[in-house]
């Protein structure tokens, strides 16, 4: 038999089941949220996929030669069911006894440089850290180089995304307030590389080669496996020494490299050599990030405007537009095209632009 005070207890059960009940399927109401267990921001924020429409919208069905010819440089379009199955980083697999052809030169696609990267492939790694891949909702920021970010004091904010996607060599040292120390991935070529990785990234940030010619892939083979360096060919001293443990280097597809040239800058892809237009780390991470996250949002993008032409592009050092000549970077488009993904919604900026 079941005492009164039994059903008094079942019945008080009931209600907090009840209430508890109520709350879930009205948390969205923030109103409510001090009262009870306050769900995480991050789940209320992060929906799973959202970039998903934006990016097929953006990059479009791809040219059929990603499809047949070249299959570890699979569309989002074709045989995958979502764009997370796109490899984002070179394999040894798809070079090593199998002749992968590529339709493009460096930075655009691998061709002709197939013997250099075999070798580096041989000695580093692809894979997307547990981590990463193990995320329901990826919630990512890019951290561009620019003088927004000064005074910006969002580094706590930086600091708090799953995925935070560096550029080059910027420094985070000195900065953490206006752009905090979490470094998921870097983006950099051996000419953009910090002469001190270690105190500029965390003991296990995946350092992105983003390989503009064939030398880059010969800068790295020499650097790991401690060759005789090669000192001609770059447009600026690369390091000599760069303590970098192998396993935490990755090889960029150039897919990424092609589609942010083609989709985003109407670029053509086979240019004479004497041109070679080419996106900036910065749209290319952008364009990486939307592939890999389901919250793509930036910050520190933006060059100053023609009436500033002696402000700094970068919010570490003194540098103006001017040093932007010559580099192959096209600013005023990708201006364009960032601007295009703000106002679809495909990325959201913490700064201004
Ligand atoms: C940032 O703040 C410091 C100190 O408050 C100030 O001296 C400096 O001019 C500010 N820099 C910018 C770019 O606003
Ligand atoms: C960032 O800085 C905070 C505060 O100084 C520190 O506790 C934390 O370990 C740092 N995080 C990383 C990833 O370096």
């Amino acid at each position: 038999m079941i005492s009164k005070s039994r059903w008094k207890l079942l019945a008080m059960l009931a209600l907090v089941l009840g209430v508890m009940a109520w709350y879930s399927i009205s948390w969205e109401d923030r109103y409510f949220q001090p009262f009870y267990f306050p769900i995480p921001e991050k789940k209320a924020l992060c929906l799973q996929g959202e970039t998903e429409p934006k990016v097929s919208q953006l990059f479009g069905k791809l040219s059929p030669w990603h499809e047949e010819a070249f299959s570890p440089l699979r569309p989002l379009s074709s045989l995958c069911s979502s764009s997370r199955d796109q490899p984002f980083f070179l394999q040894l697999k798809d070079y090593f006894w199998v002749n992968t052809p590529s339709a493009y030169e460096l930075p655009f696609g691998t061709k002709g440089s197939e013997n250099h990267l075999v070798r580096v492939l041989a000695i580093t790694s692809y894979s997307i850290p547990e981590s990463i891949r193990s995320l329901k909702c990826r919630r990512c920021v890019v951290v561009g180089n620019g003088p927004r970010l000064r005074n910006s004091s969002l580094g706590s904010t930086i600091n708090k995304y799953d995925v935070v996607i560096r550029l080059n060599n910027a420094p985070v040292a000195g900065y953490e307030g206006d752009v905090g120390n979490k470094t998921t991935m870097r983006l950099f070529y051996p000419e953009s590389a910090h002469f001190d990785p270690q105190v500029e990234n965390n003991p296990d940030t995946l350092f992105v080669l983003v390989a503009f010619k064939a030398l880059d892939f010969h800068w790295i083979e020499t650097i790991l496996r401690d060759k005789k360096r090669v000192g001609k060919g770059f447009w600026k001293q690369p390091p000599l020494i760069w303590k970098v443990n192998p396993e935490q280097i990755r090889i960029l597809n150039p897919f990424f490299m092609e589609v942010a040239a083609e989709k985003l800058l109407n670029l053509p892809v086979q240019q004479p050599r004497r041109l070679k237009q080419k996106p900036t780390t910065g749209l290319l991470a952008i364009t990486l990030a939307l592939h890999l996250c389901d919250q793509v949002h930036i910050a520190g993008f933006g060059y100053p405007d023609a009436f500033h032409k002696r402000q700094s592009i970068h919010y570490y050092e003194q540098i103006t537009l001017k040093s932007m000549a010559g580099s192959g970077h096209n600013v005023s488009q990708e201006a364009v095209a960032i601007k295009r993904m703000l106002e679809m919604g495909a990325v959201k900026n913490l700064t201004s632009f």
